[in-house]
């Protein structure tokens, strides 16, 4: 458990980088513009573009803070679905990227989650085997799970999941058997999907995903498993209120770090009318551009339980392995515990919706 009443300013060791942008150019400068365009997409690209739009958003939106309030007992340990962490932060998965951009790869990530105490989601195509990155970490290990064409190989996926250690299955539904920017990452992959291991992979990863998921198959989803099961890549409020209604215990709205539809919105400009759509029936959780702990202090204001991050343990990852995401994920909590700190905010579990407001000048005198 998190020791009661943390201070930002003693949290954690002597951090290399002080804020996430000193991360992120540290990371970028340790590899060639071709390598970085691989797994980021080029600069110029509609993923990038949409994963900026996304980081912008954020900007958007405007903390009033609450003053005078007791804060020597404020805390950023909350719990997802039911089980404790010290950080409401999940690591995305990334797929064997990771592996590909330090030899440590997925256990890197485990282990720094596990110093942290977030929790972590393993990619469909991860490098190490379930019980190698569980063996890294105590806290929260979920599967992240592309719906097979197979739906036996589906089955052996959830069940390799469950004895492997994972508490639950996210459901990434938002790239629909089209996974875009395929070839490039490819090109940065190191084809060591270890999930697999023993199993037929001869199909190419497109036409692994099955293009025919519907609500129905959601529902077959659910009868394999007793874990609790996630939907990562919901965008829609009808969406959200259909997954509620369907059993899931939890969401993320995402757009996939902007690598799915071209000219979707940016996440957290979804989050209100999702949040609005399902009521207290599941978790929420946003991803998409999640760079300050300001902007955890925002999502979770908005509805959210907790956020996802990619591409800042991605960075990290390049910049120093486990210390790197260590690095990452001590950014994000020193910022989120000074945001609280400074906004009246002593229980991460507990951030008022008027927190927040869209930015700009209110003549009328209304928040
Ligand atoms: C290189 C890369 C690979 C990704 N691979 C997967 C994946 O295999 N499965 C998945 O559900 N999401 C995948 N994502 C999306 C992330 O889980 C997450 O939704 C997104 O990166 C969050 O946005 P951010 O990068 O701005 O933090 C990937 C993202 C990146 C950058």
């Amino acid at each position: 458990m998190a020791a009661a009443g943390e201070r930002a300013i003693e949290f954690g060791m002597e951090a290399a980088d002080q804020r996430m942008s000193e991360l992120r150019a540290r990371a970028e400068a340790s590899v060639s513009a071709e390598a970085l365009a691989n797994v980021f997409g080029k600069s110029d690209s509609d993923l990038v573009m949409n994963n900026r739009r996304a980081e912008a958003a954020w900007g958007g939106i405007d903390l009033v803070p609450r003053v005078l309030v007791d804060m020597s007992q404020s805390t950023t340990a909350t719990s997802v679905l039911g089980q404790p962490v010290r950080l409401p932060v999940i690591v995305g998965p990334t797929g064997e990227i990771q592996r590909a951009l330090h030899p440590d790869g997925e256990l890197a990530v485990a282990r720094a989650a596990e110093t942290v105490g977030a929790a972590m989601i393993l990619s469909t195509f991860a490098s190490y085997s379930f019980a190698d990155v569980a063996r890294c970490t105590s806290h929260p290990l979920w599967f992240q799970l592309y719906f097979m064409t197979d739906r036996g190989l589906t089955a052996e996926l959830v069940r390799r999941a469950e004895v492997g250690g994972c508490s639950a299955i996210v459901l990434t539904v938002d790239v629909n058997g089209a996974i875009p920017n395929w070839g490039r990452l490819q090109q940065a992959s190191i084809n060591a999907s270890a999930v697999f291991e023993g199993l037929d992979l001869s199909t190419a990863p497109n036409e692994l995903v099955d293009p025919r998921l519907d609500w129905d198959g959601l529902e077959w989803l659910c009868a394999q498993t007793s874990l609790p099961i996630i939907i990562k890549g919901i965008q829609s409020p009808q969406d959200a209120a259909l997954a509620a209604g369907a059993g899931a215990s939890g969401i993320v709205v995402s757009n996939h770090g902007g690598f799915a539809l071209e000219g979707s919105a940016a996440p957290v400009e979804l989050l209100p009318a999702v949040v609005q759509a399902t009521g207290d029936e599941l978790e929420i959780y946003v991803d998409g551009g999640v760079r300050r702990g300001t902007d955890i202090l925002k999502a979770l204001a908005l509805g959210a339980r907790a956020v996802l991050i990619g591409r800042p343990m991605l960075w990290g990852l390049m910049a120093g392995g486990e210390a790197g995401v260590q690095s990452a994920l001590e950014i994000l909590r020193r910022e989120l515990l000074t945001a609280q700190l400074l906004c009246g905010v002593s229980d991460i579990t507990q951030v008022p919706a008027e927190l927040t407001r869209v930015s700009g000048f209110q003549p009328q005198g209304e928040l």
